[in-house]
């Protein structure tokens, strides 16, 4: 029996009820397919701020670096964002964390499902058969870059967008390879025409075009690419960006499966690898049991196949395809007869 220590960080918000019903579903993969989690709880975010007064305790550090992957929900709670003297916010906890565990490269796959085409406001002439995923830089540029802050007199704030060629050329290697896996068609998103940051972009992974010589590139500046992927989203297989424009693009992006609480993520480095739905906390759902687990049973999905648990993880999506096609949904995507968090979670359980 293979066993795996997993660092399971809940969060604020809706985070610790798709965690747990993650969890759920963990569970019934180990008990069919002979696998062992070993968990350890850490404190994160708005409530780590809480309670220790830290948004990313070293004890909480020190359980993700003894474990073999992370677990995440999400953080973030409207009564750090409505006080904005506010000296820390939860949001540090996880760029901290991001930065610390050196977990470069965020994977967000993207794909259409055929029975939930209607529910996205774009046409099902346009989404159908998106499938795409997006490779965003994610310790780098404008979220890190030094100086950041106020001037004296507070009357001017700054923020600024740095990049190396190492932490380019890195995640590149890790975009080259999954178009290798794919299409092997990958488009490269900057504002090469204005930042300085986008010319060095381009320059690095031109230069590495001949070492992928299957690979066909192609550079789009962010504004098209913005308008390309929901206008025509079929027309990407990877997608390579920075910390910034991959955040926006994805929520843009979620819009082509039809919800938010859909989409999963690996954040990966050289060394443990942490999993979490890209959206937030939701705070307005809180403890109401209405948010949709199924980016974050996505995301343990992920988690095994990286493990080298191909069998378990394809036995989540397999679940997960048929839950979604019966429309046992929650109510963002099922508002006539919505189930809970934790129905969905045990639904796709059950059917696994
Ligand atoms: C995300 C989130 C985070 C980000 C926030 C919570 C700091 O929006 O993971 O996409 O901007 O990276
Ligand atoms: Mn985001």
């Amino acid at each position: 029996m293979n066993t795996y220590k997993i660092a399971v960080l809940k969060g604020d918000g809706i985070g610790p009820e798709i965690v747990d019903e993650a969890v759920r579903v963990l569970e019934t993969v180990g008990r069919k397919f002979n696998i062992e989690f070993d968990y350890s709880e850490g404190l994160i975010g708005g409530i780590a701020i809480d309670t220790v007064g830290s948004p990313f305790p070293a004890e909480t550090q020190r359980i993700c670096e003894q474990a073999d992957a992370i677990l995440f929900g999400a953080i973030g709670d409207p009564k750090f964002d409505n006080d904005p003297s506010a000296k820390v916010r939860p949001e540090q906890g996880l760029l901290a964390m991001r930065k610390t565990l050196g977990l470069y490269a965020n994977i967000r796959p993207v794909a259409a499902y055929d029975s939930l085409l209607n529910l996205s406001p774009l046409k099902e002439s346009i989404t159908k058969g998106a499938d795409f995923v997006v490779i965003r830089e994610l310790t780098g540029g404008i979220y890190f870059g030094e100086p950041r802050g106020r001037s004296e007199n507070g009357q001017t704030a700054f923020d600024t967008c740095v990049y190396t060629k190492e932490e380019i050329t890195r995640v590149a290697k890790m975009a080259f390879e999954y178009a290798m896996t794919r299409r092997k068609k990958l488009t490269v998103v900057d504002k090469a025409n204005v930042l300085a940051t986008s010319r060095l972009w381009r320059e690095t992974v031109q230069a590495m075009e001949k070492d992928y010589p299957q690979v066909v590139v192609d550079y789009m500046f962010v504004d098209n690419a913005a308008m390309k992927l929901i206008l025509q989203p079929t027309y990407f297989d990877v997608v390579l960006t920075e910390n910034m424009f991959g955040d926006i693009l994805t929520d843009e992006a979620s819009v082509i499966t039809g919800s938010l609480g859909m989409l999963p993520s690996a954040s990966k480095g050289s060394k443990v690898s942490l999993y979490e739905p890209i959206h937030g906390s939701f705070p307005q759902a809180k403890g109401k049991g209405i948010a949709n687990p199924i980016a974050t049973i996505l995301s343990a999905a992920m988690m095994l196949e990286d493990l080298g648990e191909t069998v378990a993880g394809k036995a989540i999506r397999v679940a997960v395809d048929k839950v979604v096609a019966e429309g046992f949904l929650t109510a963002d995507l099922n508002s006539i007869n919505p189930h809970s968090t934790t129905e969905v979670g045990r639904r796709i359980a059950e059917v696994i």
